[in-house]
Order: structure tokens, then sequence, then C-alpha cells
């Protein structure tokens, strides 16, 4: 498949998971029963799961070397604490401070991935 159509697919389910974590977030701020829906709960691993092979398959199709690519290391320590931050916020948390505090964090972290897939430097925004 061509680069550019699996980078696409790429940036489009970059834009839909966080599209889904924003809205899964504000049913959580409002207490909202769709939270529980069948939707919310199945979506977000498929839209992630395609996101990630995406990934993937870009690293093999350039010949990286994750190891070796400093910009690489922190997408993926970016995306695990994402995901960590992500389940702590929509599930995990005890109370609803805790919740809040991590859906702020899991924004923050998501942008600064986003700076570092840009300038592709583990310095983010601060690089561009
Ligand atoms: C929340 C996590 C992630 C976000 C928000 C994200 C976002 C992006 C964006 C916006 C681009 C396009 C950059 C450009 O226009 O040049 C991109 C490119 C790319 N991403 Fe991700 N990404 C994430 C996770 C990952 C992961 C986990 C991998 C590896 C498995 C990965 C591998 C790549 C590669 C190889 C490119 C192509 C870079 C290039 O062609 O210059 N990304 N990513």
């Amino acid at each position: 498949m061509s680069y550019l159509i699996i980078k696409y697919v790429h940036v489009i389910a970059a834009v839909a998971t966080i599209s889904g974590f924003l809205l899964r977030g504000y049913w959580m701020l409002t207490d909202s029963q769709q939270l529980q829906s069948r939707i919310a709960k199945v979506a977000p691993h498929v839209v992630d799961t395609v996101f990630l092979a995406a990934g993937v398959l870009m690293v093999w199709q350039l010949h990286l070397k994750p190891l070796q690519e400093p910009w690489l290391l922190a997408k993926f320590s970016g995306l695990a604490a994402y995901i960590l931050l992500g389940t702590i916020a929509i599930k995990r948390g005890p109370t609803k401070k805790a919740r809040t505090i991590a859906f702020v964090a899991a924004i923050a972290v998501f942008a600064y991935i986003v700076g570092v897939a840009l300038a592709r430097s583990p310095l983010s925004w601060l690089s561009i």
C-alpha cells in the first residue's frame, strides 16, 4: 500500500481517536449514560488498532529502527502515557477530580505527541 495513503490513515485515525476521547471525556464530566453504550466501549479499540497499525506499517516501510530514533521512542512512551491516563480519566479514576485531572493530562500528552510527530523530535513543539 502506498506510504502516503497509510500516512493519511494514521493522521485521520489520530483525529478520530482524540475526537472520540474528548467526547467520552465530556460524557464522563456530565455523568452521561452514553459512556456505557456499546459503541463508546468498542469504537476506541477499533480506531486505536488502525491508528497503531498504520504507525507500525510506516516505521516498517521507512526501515526505521525505533531504538535509534528518539522521536519514535518519545511517541511510544507518549502513546503509553496517553492510553494509561485515558483509562484513568474514563474508567479507573476513583473520584471525579482524579478523572478530570487525568483527562486534562491525557490531552496535554496527546498535544505533545502531535508536536513530536510534526517536528520528528522529542522536543516536540519547542523545536518547530
Ligand atoms: C497519540 C499518538 C500519535 C499521534 C498523535 C501521532 C500523530 C502523527 C501525525 C500528525 C503524523 C504526521 C506528521 C507529518 O505531517 O509529517 C504522524 C506521522 C507518523 N507517525 Fe504518528 N502519531 C502517534 C503515534 C505513533 C506511533 C505509536 C507510531 C509508531 C508505531 C507512529 C509512527 C509515525 C510515523 C512513522 C510517521 C511518519 C513520519 C513522516 O513521514 O515524516 N505514530 N503521526
